[in-house]
């Protein structure tokens, strides 16, 4: 197996990048943001707000100006809102359009239609907003704007998505609004309505509460590197005997590194050089290299800082020495796909030995990945860049069943992987 050596500049993190693109959306006057990804997820977010009326300008190839149309100032569209693939951009604009003028639908592709909405439309009705599952708990989901109060809001499951739309709802509503999470999530909503002056402050029972405002000021936001993209060459270069990866300008945030910590406890090499702070988010490079991997516990606490890694925490622990076990991750039921399933059946599918649990795996450990086969990816981009790593680690290719799915989070993927030796097979079917 040839290594894989090299610098990768990993795509812009999709989550800082779909609340950037909406943050500068609802700002007064011209805002920008740079270093947007190009992937799917992303585009979703930008063409749901032309949708809106927003309008925006490519001003370089990293760069793109939003022309803010104030915080109650989105247009309705006659048309239905399409997020794609994309449930950040639903379930934040969910909260957004609540407290806009007028009738909204808002729905997105197949995958998109199957996830749970009503988690969102229950905290958010608690302000008072009017939304409509006329599909019971899925898209279309149907947002008629109006006046919101402020209230306290309990969230019933850990989601950033769920907190960040009660959040930029509350910045509408008249008085405050609290909201306290089951478990700390992803925090960027937090921290970029903070760099706006949005006042937001913890509260002592450890949830966050937020003032109303008239107006947000424009900004030029510069999104980081995607952790969870960077998580996948972190992987490879652990698998393939030999190789060194360089990965500058990605996120640290501590809600978003789980994996490192993971990893680190799993006993690779992953290192951060070059650490600062840029929007308000620790950014740092990582550099990866092979090693023995062991097997590890990975504890319900320890899940939203890598839920979105853990489909490849698991591809690695098969691969581990000794047994790892992955619990309190039933989230990874309502993903794009059911990421539980679709893990199980891609290692089984080179042989090997794992037990679904309701809420997570068992990996027996000891694998050596075979390849050969394609790979069911279920249109889901973390799945289908799961299967490309574990074809790169094994001695024959691995094909992919819808290799397009991995255009949502990272459309160079696949010629990244190649550029650093990576051209084992072809990945197409
Ligand atoms: C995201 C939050 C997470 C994550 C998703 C992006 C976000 O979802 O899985 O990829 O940008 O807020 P949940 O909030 O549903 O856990």
């Amino acid at each position: 197996m040839t290594p894989l050596l090299g610098l990768v500049r990993v795509p812009g993190d999709k989550s800082i990048g779909h609340r950037a693109c909406m943050l500068a959306a609802l700002g007064d006057g011209r805002s920008t943001v740079r270093g947007l990804s190009g992937g799917g997820d992303n585009r979703s977010t930008r063409s749901a707000l032309v949708a809106l009326g927003v309008t925006q300008t490519r001003l370089d190839p990293e760069t793109i100006g939003f022309e803010g149309v104030g915080l109650r100032g989105l247009r309705a569209s006659d048309a239905p809102l399409d997020c794609g693939n994309s449930g950040t951009t639903l379930r934040l604009l969910m909260g957004i359009l609540s407290g806009q003028t007028g009738r909204f639908v808002l729905t997105g592709d197949a995958s998109l239609r199957r996830r749970p909405m009503k988690r969102v439309a229950d905290c958010l009705r608690r302000l008072g907003a009017d939304i409509a599952l006329p599909e019971g708990d899925h898209a279309p989901v149907v947002v008629t704007g109006g006046s919101l109060t402020g209230a306290t809001v309990e969230g019933a499951v850990a989601s950033a998505q769920v907190k960040s739309a009660v959040l930029l709802a509350g910045l509408m509503g008249v008085g405050p609004t609290r909201y306290r999470e089951p478990e700390d999530t992803r925090d960027h909503t937090e921290r970029m309505l903070r760099a706006l002056g949005v006042p937001l402050d913890r509260t002592s029972d450890g949830g966050w509460v937020v003032t109303p405002v008239v107006a947000l000021p424009p900004r030029d936001w510069q999104v980081p590197g995607d952790p969870s993209s960077a998580a996948f060459f972190c992987a490879a270069a652990a698998l393939v005997p030999g190789s060194e990866i360089r990965l500058p300008g990605v996120c640290l945030n501590p809600g978003r590194t789980g994996f490192l910590r993971v990893l680190a406890r799993m006993g690779a090499s992953v290192s951060v050089e070059d650490r600062e702070t840029r929007d308000g988010e620790p950014v740092g490079t990582l550099v990866a290299r092979s090693g023995p991997l062991r097997g590890v516990t990975i504890a319900p606490a320890e899940v939203p800082a890598c839920i979105d890694e853990l489909p490849l925490l698991a591809l690695l622990a098969a691969t581990a020495e000794g047994e790892t076990r992955i619990t309190g991750a039933a989230e990874l039921r309502v993903k794009e796909c059911d990421r539980i399933e679709a893990v199980a059946r891609l290692l089984r599918d080179d042989g090997a030995e794992v037990e679904v649990l309701p809420d997570g795996w068992h990996l027996a450990g000891g694998h050596r990945p075979r390849g050969g086969f394609t790979a069911a990816c279920h249109d889901d981009h973390r799945i289908a860049l799961c299967a490309a790593i574990l074809g790169r680690a094994a001695p024959r290719p691995i094909a992919l069943d819808s290799p397009g799915a991995i255009d949502v989070s990272y459309p160079d993927f696949l010629l990244t992987l190649a550029r650093l030796g990576g051209a084992a097979g072809d990945p197409r079917p």
